[in-house]
């Protein structure tokens, strides 16, 4: 079958699945199954194709169409401009997520010249903890996660980059290996995306949410369940003037913030936005 009629042949199930995009997403699949770029895809359109590969498109595009993330098919996820590999692991780096980066580095800026110690909690694919450490030379991040296997793809991913002097990952609970007086005001941030989702709502998201892992998401009952954990590791490791920054949900900001504030040792406390105008990241500066 010609490539052109293979794409119409994807499109369709996609369309009615009522995913957006469904064109450039088949193109996208292809391009993957073949191991070519997009532009090798709409130039060829001429170029035939075997039943066996036609038959491995066709049970893509059918998983696809079941809501199977795009990302967990072709295995990769961009996050701040870096390729990241992504398995049902890890959940998948999301936009929103690059501001608290982003954030971030503003803090640590480049001309500071100074080495700056950061804990990233919860890091899953490790796409905060590596982008920090590639985007300011300065930035060494240890970074943690309750599951194994998702330290096994950080892992995977810091050797891709070849960042192994400059990020550790941790397969431990919360920030509990530096849970002794030799880290205590020693860290400059503690940055965190962790799961907020309220476990009640879990089953209405979206249904790709549904292929991700529920440990990456679920926030307990208010979803605000880590963030007193979160604050608590700031209060500990953090020295004077450091900072905790940390993602929210899309209507957490501002418990999260009277969170850090009845807890005191925490003074200039500001909500960023992401780039949907939603409260995204708070940030807090260590007294
Ligand atoms: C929302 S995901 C964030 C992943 C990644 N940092 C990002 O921003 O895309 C939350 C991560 O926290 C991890 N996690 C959940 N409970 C944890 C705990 N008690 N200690 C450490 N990590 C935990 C999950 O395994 C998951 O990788």
């Amino acid at each position: 079958m010609k490539l052109e009629n293979v794409i119409s042949l994807g499109v369709q199930p996609i369309e009615e699945s009522n995913i957006d995009s469904p064109h450039i997403e088949t193109v996208i699949l292809l391009s993957h199954l073949l191991g070519k770029d997009k532009s090798y895809v709409y130039s060829h359109p001429s170029r035939e194709l075997s039943d066996s590969v036609v038959k491995k498109f066709s049970s893509i595009i059918k998983k696809r169409a079941q809501h199977y993330p795009l990302a967990y098919i072709i295995g990769k996820k961009e996050f701040m401009s870096l390729d990241f590999i992504v398995n049902e692991n890890v959940i998948i780096p999301r936009p929103e997520t690059e501001i608290l980066v982003e954030e971030t580095l503003k803090l640590f800026p480049l001309q500071d010249a100074s080495q700056h110690t950061i804990v990233d909690v919860g890091t899953g694919c490790g796409n905060i903890a590596l982008s920090l450490a590639k985007y300011n030379k300065d930035i060494y991040v240890y970074a943690t996660d309750i599951s194994s296997k998702a330290i096994n793809v950080a892992f995977e991913n810091r050797k891709r980059l070849n960042m192994e002097n400059t990020v550790s990952f941790i397969n431990c609970n919360l920030w509990d290996y530096f849970n002794d007086k030799k880290w205590k005001g020693r860290i400059d941030a503690l940055v965190s995306n962790p799961p907020y989702i309220r476990s009640s709502q879990l089953s209405d998201l979206a249904s790709e949410l549904g292929y991700e892992p529920k440990e990456a998401l679920d926030g307990g009952y208010d979803g605000l369940y880590f963030y007193p954990l979160l604050i608590e590791g700031g209060k500990f490791l953090l020295r004077k003037g450091g900072y905790l920054i940390m993602e929210v949900g899309y209507d957490q900001a501002e418990a999260v913030k009277n969170l850090i504030q009845s807890k005191g040792n925490f003074e200039d406390i500001v909500i960023k936005k992401d780039y949907s105008g939603i409260d995204r990241i708070v940030i807090a500066r260590r007294e």
